[in-house]
């Protein structure tokens, strides 16, 4: 059994394509151990205590220094012992002794064919406010693995997604999730639990 932890900061239609595609069995073999948000409001927490999952707030609010919020993201994950940290619309920079700790068993979601639009400064709408700009006729979604740099780590999955006419952001958003995120996510996860892609050894 793949054990996973969730970290989100959002509405959480990923994390949702993550419970789904347990229950539907298209990810075999996977449990979701616990639900971290570094936002107590986010919808995704929600989602996650709605499928009577374990559901976690740590926030920088509540911590004095960035060191302290760290360690204690940290140690938080830690405590579930999980094969794999999925990281879904995690608006957070991940600590570096985490990636370490953690090396070739952190997964990312990022919302265009990396390496366009990614790295510093592009999350959320701004991916895709800067599709439309350069005037890309075609963008897409990236599942790829956490490494020490933004966005850079070895590519996992991809799938384009078609630009249409009168586009905005959100339109396009909401296509590259319906059309790329929710699917690739979860099959990322399925290519780990069945095997497929070889995680390192845990340290
Ligand atoms: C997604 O677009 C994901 O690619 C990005 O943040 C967004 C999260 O959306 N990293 P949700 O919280 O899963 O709905």
């Amino acid at each position: 059994m793949l054990k996973i932890a969730v970290l989100v900061s959002g509405g959480g239609t990923n994390l949702q394509a993550i419970i789904d595609g347990i229950k539907n069995r298209t990810i075999m073999n996977t449990e979701i151990s616990v639900v971290i948000s570094n936002n107590e409001g986010a919808f995704a927490l929600e989602r996650a205590r709605s499928s009577r999952l374990e559901a976690v707030c740590i926030s920088p609010k509540n911590y004095e220094d960035r060191e302290s919020f760290n360690e204690a993201l940290l140690k938080k994950i830690d405590e579930y012992n999980v094969d794999l940290i999925v990281l879904a619309g995690f608006l957070v920079k991940i600590p570096e002794k985490l990636v370490e700790k953690y090396e070739g068993r952190i997964i990312n979601i990022h919302p265009s064919l990396i390496p366009s639009f990614c790295g510093v400064g592009y999350y959320g709408l701004k991916v895709h406010e800067a599709a439309l700009a350069r005037g890309v006729k075609v963008t897409g979604a990236t599942v790829h693995f956490v490494d020490s740099g933004m966005d850079t780590g070895p590519i996992l999955l991809q799938k384009a997604v078609c630009v249409e006419e009168g586009d905005t952001p959100q339109t396009l958003q909401r296509r590259v999730m319906e059309q790329a995120e929710w699917q690739l996510l979860p099959q990322a996860i399925n290519m780990i639990a069945s095997g497929k892609v070889f995680l390192g050894s845990k340290k």
